[in-house]
């Protein structure tokens, strides 16, 4: 099946299986900021937008990409979104390990941007990046440092 996407601003047509996993796909595109992990939708390290949207990857299929927009960490990064987010974190001690950046980066973005719409649309990762933040009491005001 032909699946054509925008993946980091750059238009992709692509003859695959449907049912191919996203994950599979960045993988071969050995993108920098393109992390795995677990495989199983528990770790977010495989996180990107999908037209905005954050999704783990290695519960996407390409057939859900066809015709959407897809952005990694690679592209996220050049935004002042990011630039935001990341001051943030500093100023919140908030790590950056590197391994699962993306999903913290991009469920604190989507926290930002749509707030209680977060939690209830995707409803496990925020509470990993709760977690991840450390105390969850306090991780709210440490996702708004970042605004
Ligand atoms: S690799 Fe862990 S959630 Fe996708």
């Amino acid at each position: 099946m032909k699946i054509k996407f925008v993946l980091n601003g750059q238009t992709i047509t692509i003859n695959k299986n449907p049912s191919e996993k996203l994950s599979v796909f960045l993988r071969e595109k050995k993108l920098a900021g393109y992390k795995e992990g677990c495989l199983n939708h528990s770790c977010t390290a495989c996180t990107v937008l999908l037209d905005d949207v954050p999704v783990q990857s290695c519960l996407t299929s390409l057939a859900q990409c066809d015709n959407c927009k897809i952005t990694t960490l690679d592209e996220f990064k050049k935004t002042e979104e990011f630039a935001d987010i990341k001051k943030g974190f500093e100023q919140a001690k908030v790590r950056m390990c590197g391994f699962c950046n993306a999903g913290k980066v991009f469920i604190a973005n989507e926290i930002i941007m749509y707030r209680t719409k977060a939690f209830s649309i995707y409803l496990s990762t925020p509470f990993i990046l709760l977690w991840q933040m450390g105390n969850p009491r306090s991780a709210k005001a440490k996702v708004h440092l970042s605004m």
